[in-house]
């Protein structure tokens, strides 16, 4: 069964750039509700962890490097079907390859800088908003 919960990052360059008001307003356009919202920068450790599973990749460092170079503003969402409604409306990795009218065909810059994050699973959702929100940042 599918959960209504994922969880998304705006990602440092499009935070420095100003676009998380832009952003945050075409999230809710989508019909994804806002349940808990912060802004911060993470450390290295912090984004080691969270892109575990890419540390065997050539460009792992300089996605830490990148994720580290800001603010980030981390938000938890609630839509039916989540995880799959979220990540195609931000469309493809790559802003250069993601559809029309997308997040990150309209904000990203580059693979490394494509504006935002989506959870790839029910689980890392829970997981991603366990680790960034208490109970009580929740609603
Ligand atoms: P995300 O986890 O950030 O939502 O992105 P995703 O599922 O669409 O892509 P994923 O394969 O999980 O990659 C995580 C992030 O790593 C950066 N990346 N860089 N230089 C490269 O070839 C490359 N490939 C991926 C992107 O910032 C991507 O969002
Ligand atoms: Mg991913």
């Amino acid at each position: 069964m599918n959960g209504n919960i994922t969880f998304t990052m705006v990602k440092p360059a499009a935070v420095a750039d100003g676009h998380t008001g832009a952003i945050l307003a075409k999230i809710q356009e989508g019909g994804f509700t806002i349940k808990a919202l912060k802004m911060l920068q993470i450390t290295t450790e912090q984004a080691q962890g969270f892109y575990a599973v890419h540390k065997e990749r050539p460009f792992f460092n300089s996605l830490v490097a990148s994720m580290t170079s800001g603010p980030i503003v981390a938000v938890v969402l609630e839509k039916e079907n989540a995880i799959l409604a979220y990540r195609n409306y931000i469309g493809a990795t790559n802003p250069a390859d993601a559809a029309e009218g997308t997040i990150r065909r309209l904000y990203g810059k580059s693979i490394e800088s494509n504006a935002v994050h989506g959870s790839d699973s029910d689980e890392n959702a829970q997981i991603e908003a366990d680790f960034f929100f208490s109970k009580l940042e929740r609603c």
